[in-house]
């Protein structure tokens, strides 16, 4: 392909993934398959790496994120970006629209557009002409931080203008609301808990601690959306009013919330207001008012501003759904991993109509950070529908009473030791066989992957734990025909079974036992990984973290993990009556040489034709490699079935090689 015609088909590709992404992102009514548009996005950065003089900032292919900056930089917003004034109750929506009829001296009726107040983070995105240059977050108003590079990450944001149906402007200054929605945050948290990282307290601090990110590809990984509300200014153009700006907005390609209503008069604007109340649980993400702004430009000007906030709009604030109550203790309550979480004790408040008297303080940082003490009055809420939280302590009705609180050193159910590992902020009970622990420990014990005893599935584990028939994973192993057949809808026949089961679950493999285990970070991956290094459960049992470390695969989370595992003397007493119990674990066949996949990570999507998922993923460990289930820079190989969707996709962003099953297949054939 000669430079010309290159040219033409990059500008060409611009506009065709512009679009498609505008579909996607925008309008959420997608034309063509991820997988069409992959093709199009690397024949695109196949053209710029052959000719790197077409490839601009704006491409589609840079939404994935550059190299990491060293701080932001301080940018002035060209129009100040104010804030509101709050209205508590409708009452006080009527009368912001009696003081507007009074300061624009008008008996008639006034038109408004009434908006969702979406609770997220302000940002302004200047174009000039119809290209983006730069993003910024609104900072105190007059000077914010450039967040340029993470701004292009958001692909709701456009990186052109379509001037299709309206003319770029000059220049542009639009400002809008950067969100997550609440799934994104409860998946986000989750994974976040996973891998011992902290958690994000709301959808609205996770938006904030994703666009603050100096690596801009840490940001293009989380799913960030936007609404775009308002303008600083839009040179060389003249909208008549607030809900045409908007509308003109739609046109050049940004997302505006669907919920927005023009109100033809204050009753109107009231009714309005109901349905955003209404409407409030149902949204995918969190809002927390309404704004009702006065629709006529002209009109906005004549009402003008005060310092910080404009007399032409009023946010309708919903409902607090915080109130204050005192401390009267702290408990622990013991998650199923072993996780200490200090809960507050509350005098009960209602909040929403709903009673309140727990809330969580989620580690001890979180209550060093707030400085939480029993006795304290605090203030609470609820964070994004799910468990109240304490916002702060209200410090001024300190008595000098209050008492200082430290997450304990034992296990407030079974009285073992409790480790916080570096790195972690959660404290951890290191007993497999605490109660608390035991039922979703003995299920994963006994789970397929693990000791695999068929027949022993969740209800039947839960009855066994609850009639105290076992209270740690050795139990299993002392179990009778009898014991089994007294339980609820067991028959004699099926509880033979069950025995026999956990009878061929005596000879085991190492790496399963040590999966069945259930330490923290120690998945199916990294047991073979330990037993193939360690081989038996005697070497493993003396290894220091040094020794762990030293092993390929095995990092400082992990090594501190096993240790700790094996110098807790409940696993060390439950390890021993298994081993009495009959339990005899095989010799490992330790891996000669080095796989084919060694140190390789596949991530499988799509449905696959000509290897179920699980045997795809057992060949691949048996050559070393290791399946994934997410997409990242760590990834080798994506290997895509039929419909694979956006990890296919991102692969594709991420220039990871991506093969079919066949191409899979001739890989470990050759
Ligand atoms: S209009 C001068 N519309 O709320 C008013 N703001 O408390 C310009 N917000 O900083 C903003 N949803 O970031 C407007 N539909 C909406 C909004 C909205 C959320 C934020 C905005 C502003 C803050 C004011």
């Amino acid at each position: 392909m000669n430079k010309t015609s290159a040219e033409l088909r990059v500008r060409e590709l611009h506009d065709l993934l512009d679009h498609h992404n505008h579909r996607y992102y925008v309008l959420d009514e997608p034309e063509i398959s991820d997988t069409e548009y992959d093709r199009l996005l690397r024949e695109l950065k196949t053209l710029e790496e052959k000719f790197p003089e077409f490839l601009t900032q704006n491409s589609p292919t840079q939404r994935v994120g550059a190299e990491p900056l060293d701080s932001f930089e301080s940018v002035a917003h060209a129009v100040p970006m104010l804030s509101l004034d709050n209205a508590f109750g409708l009452d006080e929506v009527r009368e912001f629209d009696q003081r507007v009829k009074r300061l624009l001296e008008m008996t008639e009726e006034i038109e408004y557009v009434v908006e969702p107040k979406i609770d997220g983070v302000a940002v302004e995105l200047v174009y000039e002409n119809g290209l983006f240059v730069l993003g910024s977050t609104r900072g105190d108003g007059l000077v914010g931080e450039n967040i340029t590079a993470n701004s292009r990450t958001i692909k709701a944001i456009p990186m052109r203008l379509d001037r299709r149906q309206a003319p770029a402007p000059g220049r542009l200054d639009v400002r809008g609301e950067v969100y997550y929605t609440r799934d994104g945050f409860v998946k986000l948290n989750k994974e976040r808990e996973a891998s011992g990282e902290p958690t994000y307290a709301n959808p609205r601090n996770t938006a904030a601690g994703s666009l603050r990110q100096l690596d801009s590809r840490i940001t293009a990984s989380r799913p960030l959306h936007i609404f775009v509300h308002s303008f600083g200014q839009a040179v060389g153009y003249d909208f008549g009013s607030h809900f045409e700006a908007l509308d003109t907005f739609k046109k050049w390609g940004f997302r505006i919330n669907p919920h927005i209503r023009l109100c033809d008069g204050i009753e109107s604007v009231i009714s309005a207001c109901d349905q955003i109340i209404r409407l409030r649980e149902r949204l995918e993400y969190e809002i927390d008012g309404a704004v009702i702004k006065i629709n006529r430009l002209d009109l906005q000007a004549q009402a003008g501003a005060r310092s910080r906030s404009p007399r032409w709009a009023v946010a309708l604030k919903f409902e607090a759904r915080q109130a204050t109550t005192q401390i009267e203790d702290i408990k622990i309550q013991v998650g199923r991993t072993g996780a200490l979480t200090p809960v507050a004790i509350m005098t009960p408040v209602k909040i929403d109509g709903v009673e309140i008297s727990r809330a969580t303080l989620h580690n001890q940082d979180e209550i060093d950070r707030k400085g939480v003490r029993i006795g304290d009055w605090v203030v609470i809420q609820r964070a994004g529908d799910v468990i109240p939280e304490v916002v702060k302590v209200i410090e001024s009705k300190r008595t000098g009473n209050e008492k200082p609180y430290r997450v304990p050193g034992s296990c407030p159910v079974c009285a073992s030791h409790v480790v916080r590992i570096e790195g972690e902020v959660v404290h951890r009970c290191q007993n497999v066989s605490c109660p608390a622990q035991l039922k979703e420990g003995t299920r994963h014990f006994a789970s397929k992957g693990a000791m695999d005893i068929e027949g022993l599935g969740e209800k039947l584990v839960v009855q066994l734990v609850e009639k105290g028939l076992v209270k740690d994973v050795a139990d299993f192993y002392t179990l009778t025909i009898e014991q089994l057949a007294g339980l609820d809808r067991m028959a004699e026949k099926s509880a033979q079974n069950i025995v026999g089961a956990i009878e061929a679950s005596k000879q085991v493999e190492f790496a399963r036992l040590l999966f069945a285990f259930g330490i923290r970070h120690v998945g199916e991956h990294v047991a073979r990984v330990l037993a193939n290094n360690f081989g038996t459960l005697d070497n493993l049992k003396n290894a220091t973290v040094e020794q762990l470390m030293e092993t390929h695969e095995i990092g400082p989370q992990v090594a501190e993990s096993v240790f700790q595992f094996f110098g807790e003397e409940h696993n060390l007493q439950t390890i021993d009556r298994l081993l009495d119990y009959g339990v005899r674990v095989a010799e490992v066949e330790q891996v000669s040489e080095a796989g084919k996949f060694e140190g390789k990570t596949f991530v499988f999507t799509g449905s696959l034709e000509l290897f179920s998922r699980d045997q795809a993923e057992q060949l691949l460990v048996r050559l070393g490699g290791r399946a994934s289930s997410s997409v990242s820079r760590k990834t080798d190989y994506v290997v895509v079935g039929a419909n694979a969707g956006s990890k296919a996709r991102k692969a594709a962003e991420l220039e990871i090689p991506v093969l079919t099953e066949q191409e899979f297949q001739s890989l470990i054939d050759s």
